[in-house]
């Protein structure tokens, strides 16, 4: 099944006369349920595909079955012929009734090709009709232009030629036109390990390794958050378990997204960091945010402060660590921490980056100003946190390129449509399959990697991707789904 490069959900009309190749097209990029087909219904409620006197019934299945998919924000393919404006007009208005995008694919087919192919059919459609069918494909190009939809799609011998788009492009911020391909780290939000903890966490590094990801990054939490999974469910000590990960033949660079600075004093934190740099050989990143959790602040006897202190907290904590982090052993006394000496051994090898994690005004701004990057929500207000971000730094006196934009990602990826169909389903709960999808931007690696270089060029430098659906120990091959993903960002 080949990669769908269109939107989705969508309403999907197919355009084109007999034999000019709808139902192969539709067979190759979309899974058997999603398509509608006229001659399929007639031949469920009627003597077979061509018995035309069951058209009547079988478009009023069809009407159904697109009404009720839309309904539930599925994606649904027309195959029939579609060239019947009055009917286009009237799946047109229930996509858009549903706020759905619509597209029309037209096949744009040779005349001599759809008589060849139909002629050589068990019941080939009259000569007459074709001629009709065929007529009638010269004038609907421009009818499709017309009537609204989204996307209008010529595909040529089994393959997109024209994409023509109503979308308007997204304008992207002065300066950042060029291509640039975020890296991927993983985020391991939930640590699926069964009875076999160590033999998991490795054999997940070096699949994550192997099929191309730039780090591991860790949660810092003490209980398990409901986002991710159930307050029972293991959540391992971050540098204990990164400590593990150190050891193995990797280059992966190795974190935790992010560290409450209301866990532990600065200094203990710096000196988890510095050790896990050393001990990973120059490979650490240290995220640190002001904490967000009451709960489990409370269930470890943790003090939770305003958020005003908490984000004092942060300032000072990250200060504190580039003080023990720096050469020498002298005092120092900064712009809100001071200390006696700055004896604090081993060093880390390298600059260990602090990421700031955190989408508030505040966080950005203390992520312009102190931080090597910052992580924050991706969605419809990235934009204006990047200008929150580059300006904080700017004002600071620093060149804003200095702090590497980061985002987290919670993604479904599988393998091929189906799959990415199989795992939505499986891990949607209660939530509608399609609200599921869409807040996961569930798709093929293709799709993904398409996103990721839109978040590039918006100025995102790396992308902490989480996979709700990692597996248990059962299945260590599950990262190669990822693979093509990580593979499209390299070339
Ligand atoms: P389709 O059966 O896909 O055409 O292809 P269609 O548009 O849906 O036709 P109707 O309207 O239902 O009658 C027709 C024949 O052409 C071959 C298919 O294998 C099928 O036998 N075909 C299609 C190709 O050989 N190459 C193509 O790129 C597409
Ligand atoms: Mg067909």
């Amino acid at each position: 099944m080949a990669v769908t490069p269109l939107q989705d959900p969508a309403l999907v009309v197919l355009v084109g006369a007999a034999g000019s190749g709808k139902s192969t097209w539709a067979a190759d990029h979309y899974r058997a349920v999603e398509v509608v087909s006229s001659d399929t219904l007639r031949g469920v409620v009627g003597s077979g595909p061509a018995d035309l006197d069951a058209s009547v019934d079988a478009f009023d299945l069809l009407d159904r079955i697109v009404a009720a998919r839309l309904r539930r924000r599925l994606t649904v393919v027309v195959d029939t012929l579609g060239l019947d404006p009055a009917r286009r007009s009237g799946w047109l208005g229930q996509a858009r009734q549903h706020g759905i995008p619509a597209v029309a694919v037209l096949l744009d087919t040779p005349d001599a090709v759809c008589r060849q192919r139909n002629s050589r059919r068990d019941r080939p459609v009259p000569a007459p009709v074709l001629l009709t069918q065929l007529r009638r494909m010269r004038s609907v190009a421009a009818e499709l232009a017309a009537e609204g939809w989204d996307d209008v799609i010529t595909v040529r011998n089994n393959e997109v030629a024209d994409v023509r788009t109503a979308e308007t492009p997204v304008s992207l911020p002065s300066g950042r036109s060029e291509e640039s391909r975020p890296r991927v780290v993983l985020q391991l939000s939930s640590v699926p390990w069964g009875g076999e903890p160590t033999a998991w966490l490795r054999s997940i590094a070096l699949a994550a390794d192997e099929v191309g990801f730039h780090g591991i990054a860790l949660m810092d939490h003490l209980i398990q958050i409901p986002q991710v999974g159930r307050a029972w469910d293991p959540i391992p000590e971050p540098f204990v378990t990164l400590g593990l990960l150190a050891g193995l033949d990797t280059r992966l660079a190795l974190g935790t997204l992010v560290s409450p600075v209301t866990f532990r004093r600065p200094g203990l934190l710096a000196k988890a960091v510095a050790t896990l740099d050393v001990l990973s050989g120059g490979r650490a990143f240290c995220g640190v945010g002001a904490g967000w959790w009451e709960r489990e602040h409370a269930a470890y006897g943790l003090a939770f402060p305003t958020p005003g202190e908490r984000l004092d907290l942060l300032e000072e904590g990250i200060e504190t660590m580039r003080a023990l982090w720096s050469t020498g052993t002298r005092s120092y006394a900064g712009q809100r921490v001071s200390l006696p000496e700055t004896t604090s051994y081993p060093r880390p090898l390298h600059d260990v980056p602090i990421i700031v994690g955190g989408s508030g005004q505040r966080s950005l701004s203390i992520a312009g100003r102190l931080g090597d990057g910052c992580n924050v929500a991706a969605d419809d207000r990235l934009p204006s946190r990047i200008d929150v971000v580059r300006t904080a730094a700017r004002d600071a006196g620093r060149d804003p390129a200095e702090v590497e934009i980061t985002v987290l990602d919670v993604a479904i990826v599988g393998r091929d449509r189906d799959d990415t169909a199989a795992r939505v389903e499986r891990t949607r709960g209660r939530t509608a399959a399609a609200t599921w999808a869409t807040r996961h931007h569930a798709g093929e690696p293709a799709t993904h990697a398409e996103r990721y270089r839109r978040l590039g060029m918006l100025g995102v430098g790396t992308v902490f991707l989480a996979l709700p659906d990692l597996s248990g120990p059962e299945d260590p091959e599950d990262l190669e789904r990822v693979a093509p993903l990580l593979a499209a960002l390299r070339t």
